[in-house]
């Protein structure tokens, strides 16, 4: 049979990786595809040729459109990253009729509807297993592996710079800034790494998720995204000092009031395996009824995870090469006359604990006020600390953890302490799951 003819476009990070693994391991993943798979073309702006394998049995050139149209290519390998050009390039592609491997979660996440749409219209395949969570195959477990599931909940850690700043701050108590300068010349972070620490890739990657599991249309706009730029060291010490890690995760559920879907920091119980994944790591807990809990773990950026996720599509794209289109998995893993219109849920609606911390006057009944608009609003408290003030001082951290309560209630119940004299503004709230 002949070769399959791969056309990247990018030679990055994850391009160079994706050359340099299907290269290197050519002759047992050409046993596995049942095919020699070969990256014939290439395009890149800019690229260093030093460690890129086979680079010159490659025609190269810096306009991305050539390779998409150029017909001797089968599978364009879209790894520029970004919207735009990427977007206008997928949709050429198959329009062309070819099939599309890309690790672009931004682009899946906002354009997958109408990409997959015209995807199933041609009766090609836009393969995105890198898109979420790096080399861990999580795309593959929620549309096949665990196929026989009504899934309940996901929790991820799905930014592994995001998880690499929280763990040094954790364990050597460094510098925000110098970690994250730390995590772009890794490699890891993004082109713009608000995207990390904003919370915004990871709400990417739950989108996918959240479709994937539920088998309802890609709604990035409709995803809760807070960041952890605004977590500082203390707060790190006392959730330890009551037994959890703070991480920042992706929660996607389904609930009576909808589906929820958000990222933001999380208490999790310190015991719990996804409370111990650190640095670039990542890690997917699924929740299915039939199977339980099931929990993935791997790097979730770098170059050859990454590419170790993209040339796992290639593969199985050449395999359905000659398969009937109707008989391929689908792309959100549900077929798509099948997507349900479950809405998401409004965060007003979403049922957690919350840890809360505030700088109190050290004067009596201050504790007695917080604790009465708590109990007014119906939240029970289930753990206080108040520490003793520092020598000449007169205000005290107060820091607390309640049970679950309504989103809506626990934003009134705050906005109610904010306005005693005794409670300096900006209580910190952190929402606790304890993912059972
Ligand atoms: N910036 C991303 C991360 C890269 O840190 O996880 C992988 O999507």
């Amino acid at each position: 049979m002949n070769p399959v003819k791969v056309g990247l476009l990018g030679l990055g990070t994850v391009g160079g990786g994706t050359l340099n693994v299907l290269v290197k391991n050519a002759s047992e993943i050409a046993r596995r595809a049942g095919r020699e798979i070969l990256v014939t073309h290439a395009a890149a702006r800019e690229y260093r040729a030093e460690g890129l394998l086979g680079l010159d049995k490659v025609k190269l050139t810096d306009d991305a459109f050539e390779v998409v149209d150029n017909p001797d290519v089968d599978i364009v390998v879209e790894l520029i990253g970004g919207y735009s050009p990427a977007r206008e390039l997928v949709m050429k592609a198959i329009d062309n009729g070819k099939h599309v491997v890309t690790a672009n979660k931004a682009l899946i996440a906002l354009h997958g509807n109408e990409i997959f749409a015209a995807a199933h219209e041609k009766g090609v395949t836009v393969a995105f297993e890198a898109a979420v969570a790096g080399g861990i195959p999580i795309i593959k477990a929620l549309r096949e592996g665990l196929a026989a599931n009504h899934i309940e909940w996901i929790a991820g850690i799905i930014n592994g710079t995001g998880n690499f700043i929280l763990t040094e701050m954790k364990d050597k108590g460094r510098d925000f800034a110098d970690v994250l300068a730390e995590a772009q010349a890794l490699g890891y972070a993004e082109a713009d790494p608000t995207f990390d620490v904003e919370g915004i890739d990871a709400a990417h990657k739950l989108t996918i998720l959240a479709s994937l599991a539920f088998g309802i249309p890609l709604q990035f706009d409709k995803c809760y995204t807070e960041g952890i730029s605004r977590i500082e060291p203390q707060d790190v010490t006392y959730a330890e000092q009551f037994g959890y890690n703070i991480k920042h995760l992706g929660i996607t559920r389904r609930t009576d009031a909808g589906i929820e879907l958000r990222v933001h920091p999380t208490l999790i119980p310190a015991r719990r395996l996804i409370a111990n994944v650190d640095g670039v790591m990542n890690a997917v807990l699924v929740k299915g009824d039939a199977v339980g809990p099931t929990l993935y773990y791997g790097a979730g950026a770098g170059s050859l995870p990454t590419a170790s996720a993209v040339v796992a599509d290639i593969i199985d794209v050449t395999r359905t090469l000659t398969t009937d289109p109707e008989n391929r998995v689908p792309h959100l893993a549900f077929q798509p006359g099948e997507l349900s219109d479950q809405s998401v849920a409004s965060m007003d609606d979403v049922e957690t604990a919350y840890y809360l911390r505030m700088t109190a006057v050290d004067k009596p009944g201050v504790v007695a006020a917080v604790a009465g608009i708590l109990a007014d609003a119906g939240i029970s408290i289930e753990a206080m600390q108040q520490k003793q003030p520092p020598e000449g001082e007169t205000e005290v951290p107060l820091v607390m953890l309640t049970h679950r309560v309504r989103e809506r209630q626990m934003n009134q119940a705050i906005a109610k302490i904010e306005a005693l004299d005794a409670i300096r503004p900006g209580v910190t709230r952190i929402r606790v799951e304890r993912l059972k």
